[in-house]
């Protein structure tokens, strides 16, 4: 079976959402999500969103702490671009039904994160993606020209290349093969325009803040489509999840530190001016390196963020998702420190995309944490995130907008999936085993601080693991965690391959073989082409 529309959209948080508002009345748009429609990263999004609105505040200061936080890889352009379109994104996000919280004086409140020289960050108290998800959500599902597909997940794109098996000049993105997991039945869908918004890859490391679905699924497929990836190897560790057995890596929030929390060592030692003039609000990657190198030292577990100093009711009103949260595995924070460590958070690199959020596949558009735009160059900003992926969105929008008016060769025709010889696996063990092993590896040979000996060490692990995937994969029905497990492998291999690549530490990238910055060799952004050679439609790779 086919399905047919005019826009294949992969993923339902800010970005996949707004863009699927933004054109919905243009044309029928299949909107696809591989669990709940609410099931995102979005959803889980604390601090808030960036963008100048006072007048104390200006485009110049917030495009200069994105470039200084980004180590200066960021396109200055691109931040301009990003940075000036913020207070239009926040007014659309306002009219779909966002409410950000407000001040006594019934202004927007706005709150400071690490990195940022101003208060700029609109929040909804302490859960600002669950309003924003919760808003868009509502919209999207009253627009009759949008059909939701949950508990869907894509397999593969489908390229023009790859119907036609040769590689032309202008390679075009005709939809994707789509696996309806419920059914367990693959549809192709076609489309004339495909966007990949489907998050980022928290998953392919052991210890994470991000929702199980983050398993780099649009950065791996994009890849082996052809499209280009960037700037992989900057993963961004997030330094404050809550440390506690049962948590799952509970995110605290950097607006607790942008609100005066105070990190310290287990003896009560508050270590963050030994590593930087602006203390516990220092860019991101700079107090993760701070943590892991004082629980390493120290031998210690976890270190301790403290607010206690502040009035127990200003942070059960100011943080009430965090306080509970904490208070359900028997740690008050009005009372005594929070235990935290930093876990995997974001993913700055991934497909490269133009101004439009277009990759190098004529009409597949990547944006959100999937896409690399040159916003976040060697690490992201606090709360750039929600904002990139709303601007990128509207870019991405008027560009397909603006070619839908445009004429446009027929396409071809759209093979059916074929699953071989396939059958029902029996020892699912593999999958299991391999899952546990790729994350494992990250997280201990291509983790915060890095060297040339576990990058290969990785690497060694990941060429054997994918080597039996592609065994598998061509014997056994395919399942969600199959394919989540194959994509979370490709990922890995491209981050320890572009980390390799750079000689040098760079923001989030800091490897203790090349300790400086080099910026006569390697400012500028490390890039991986996907494959040129058109597998054969449904072919493992
Ligand atoms: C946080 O609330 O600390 C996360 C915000 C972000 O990653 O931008």
């Amino acid at each position: 079976m086919n399905i047919i529309s005019d826009f294949l959209v992969i993923g339902t948080g800010i970005a996949g959402l707004s863009y699927a508002l933004k054109v919905a009345d243009q044309g029928p748009v299949s909107l696809i999500t591989k669990r709940d429609i609410d099931i995102t990263a979005t959803q889980l999004a604390q601090g808030g969103i960036a963008a100048v609105s006072s007048p104390e505040d200006s485009f110049s200061s917030h495009a200069e702490d994105t470039m200084v936080a980004g180590a200066q890889l960021p396109n200055r352009e691109i931040v301009d671009l990003v940075v000036e379109a913020g207070p239009k994104a926040v007014a659309d996000l306002i009219d779909w039904g966002v409410n950000f919280s407000r001040n006594e004086a019934d202004q927007y409140d706005l709150t400071r994160e690490g990195g940022h020289s101003h208060r700029r960050i609109l929040h909804a108290k302490d859960a600002t993606g669950r309003e924003i998800e919760r808003a868009l959500v509502e919209a999207a599902q009253k627009h009759p020209n949008i059909t939701l597909y949950q508990q869907h997940i894509a397999v593969d794109l489908i390229t023009e290349n790859k119907v036609l098996r040769q590689t032309l000049d202008v390679n075009r993105c005709l939809g994707a093969y789509i696996l309806d997991i419920k059914n367990n039945k693959v549809i192709a869908f076609g489309a004339r325009f495909t966007v990949l918004a489907t998050g980022g890859a928290g998953k392919v490391y052991l210890y994470t803040c991000n929702p199980d679905i983050a398993t780099g699924d649009g950065v791996a497929i994009g890849w082996r489509a052809g499209a280009t990836v960037a700037n992989m190897e900057f993963m961004q560790f997030h330094p404050t999840t809550l440390y506690h057995p049962h948590a799952k890596s509970f995110l605290i929030s950097e607006a607790v530190r942008g609100e005066g929390a105070i990190l310290r060592r287990r003896d009560g030692y508050a270590f963050m001016p030994d590593y930087h003039q602006l203390k516990d609000l220092a860019p991101r990657d700079i107090v993760a390196r701070a943590i892991d190198n004082e629980m390493k030292k120290h031998g210690d577990d976890c270190v301790f963020l403290d607010i206690t100093h502040m009035s127990a009711d200003y942070i059960r009103d100011r943080f009430p998702t965090i306080y509970q949260t904490c208070l359900e595995y028997g740690i008050d924070m009005t009372k005594v420190p929070i235990p935290v460590v930093p876990a995997a958070h974001y993913l700055c690199g991934g497909l490269q995309v133009d101004r439009n959020g277009e990759t190098c596949i004529r009409n597949l558009f990547a944006i959100g944490e999937v896409a690399c735009t040159g916003l976040h160059g060697a690490n992201r900003l606090a709360s750039n995130s929600l904002l990139e992926g709303i601007v990128f969105a509207k870019s991405a929008a008027d560009a397909s907008r603006q070619r839908c008016s445009e004429s446009y060769p027929p396409l071809p025709p759209i093979e059916p999936w074929d699953c071989g010889s396939a059958t029902n696996s029996d020892e699912e063990v593999v999958v299991a085993h391999n899952w546990d092993e790729v994350r494992r590896s990250m997280w201990n040979y291509v983790g915060i601080v890095r060297s040339d000996k576990r990058l290969h060490r990785a690497l060694r692990r990941i060429n054997q693991i994918q080597q039996e995937i592609v065994e598998y994969y061509w014997d056994f029905y395919i399942t969600s965690d199959l394919i989540e497990l194959r994509n979370i492998t490709t990922v890995a291999k491209l981050i320890i391959q572009s980390a390799l690549m750079r000689r040098e530490s760079r923001g989030l990238h800091f490897t203790i073989d090349y300790p400086q910055t080099d910026d006569e060799n390697f400012c500028h952004d490390t890039v991986i082409p996907g494959p040129r050679i058109p597998a054969t439609q449904n072919q493992a790779t």
